[in-house]
């Protein structure tokens, strides 16, 4: 079983497929921003093998995110592959819904039932204000068909001063209308912009205290120890609301994921600014055994609060979530 030094079992890992996106969300890169060339990205022969190894290792949850994962040609060839692991019991995806429509058959054929959708706006003006893309026609439609198709799909949207506030209440009603779950994310400081660090002043206090004026039965629901959302149920609501205090309170301490960057570095925290190189181990002709046992030392050593790390150490935080994996 992987786990690191504090006792903390690692079973979730969040894998990037790619960093490239075909949005531009100005909380999470700037307009122009450098790709890493391809032949620095993993290939999906090398993730299927990380991944192989990792299940060996106790890991039974992967989540595909990007940059946008549809984004990667070949993409549907390699969830069919992951289908086929035994140990990994759930496969799932956070996207951005542009081109996702075309392959919700498919996805369900492979058994993926759940589906994160990135969505911080119902007004198609202000879609192209955060996201610098003219698309939320598109988005609208897959999120249509994914309900119509019975996804279990988790709305994510970002909650920005002076941009998107207005619109908590209007996206919160998504959860009446259909049974679909809609999360709103306090902003981190992952923008790729230099010195653009984002002042908290919607923390999820003030989102909840916003929610509450509608939905004053709102109800915490229990969730497993490492959720990264507080769920809330109410009696009008087919689905839930919930909050993600992604910056303001950390959930360090019942942490069991890693992620892995599209370029195949392992970090044990989203905040940790050392990683392990698993693309060189593998090109370089690793064993799978020689590379379980750099992935158990580098979990090993996952910071017990790197959140509060990263607070100390300003300079860690103007990566692009993009490049992070979402
Ligand atoms: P579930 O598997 O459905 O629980 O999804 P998730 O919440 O883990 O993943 P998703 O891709 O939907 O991410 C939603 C938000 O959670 C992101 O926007 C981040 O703000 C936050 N988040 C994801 N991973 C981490 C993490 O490791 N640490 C912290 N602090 N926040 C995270
Ligand atoms: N702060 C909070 N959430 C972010 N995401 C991207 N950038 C940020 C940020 N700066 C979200 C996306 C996606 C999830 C993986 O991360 O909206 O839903
Ligand atoms: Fe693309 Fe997601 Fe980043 Fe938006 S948040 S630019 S959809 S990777």
């Amino acid at each position: 079983m992987l786990q690191d030094k504090y006792g903390r079992p690692i079973s979730y890992v969040r894998l990037a497929v790619t960093d490239r996106c075909n949005l531009r969300c100005t909380y999470c890169m700037p307009e122009h921003i450098q790709f890493v060339e391809r032949k620095a990205l993993l290939t999906f022969e090398e993730m299927e093998r990380l991944l192989m190894i990792l299940t060996q290792m106790g890991v039974n949850k992967v989540r595909i995110t990007g940059g946008e994962p549809f984004m990667r040609k070949g993409l549907m060839d390699f969830l069919d592959n992951l289908s086929s692991i035994e140990l990994l019991k759930k496969i799932t995806l956070t996207t951005n819904g542009v081109f996702t429509q075309q392959y919700l058959s498919k996805l369900k054929a492979l058994g993926i039932n759940s589906i994160n959708l990135s969505l911080d706006t119902l007004d198609a003006q202000k879609f192209f204000q955060l996201t610098r893309r003219n698309e939320f026609q598109t988005v609208w439609a897959t999120f249509e068909q994914m309900v119509a198709m019975g996804f279990a799909v988790k709305i994510n949207m970002v909650v920005m001063e002076d941009q998107n506030t207005e619109d908590i209440l209007p996206m919160a009603t998504l959860a009446e209308q259909y049974p679909v779950d809609v999360r709103f994310i306090e902003e981190m400081p992952f923008n790729g912009e230099e010195n653009r660090h984002p002042v908290l002043k919607w923390d999820y206090v003030r989102i909840l205290e916003e929610l509450k004026s509608v939905y004053p039965d709102l109800k915490l629901m229990v969730a497993e120890p490492h959720s990264t959302s507080l769920n809330y149920s109410a009696p009008r609501l087919k689905g839930k609301l919930g909050v993600i205090p992604a910056y303001s309170r950390t959930f360090c301490g019942s942490c069991n994921r890693i992620r892995i960057t599209s370029q195949g570095f392992l970090h044990t925290c989203l905040y940790s600014k050392s990683s392990l190189n698993l693309r060189s181990l593998l090109r370089s002709g690793a064993s799978d055994q020689e590379i379980q046992l750099a992935i158990q030392q580098a979990v090993s050593g996952k910071a017990k609060n790197g959140f509060e790390a990263a607070r100390l150490n300003k300079d860690s935080l103007s990566a692009s979530m993009s490049t992070i994996g979402g």
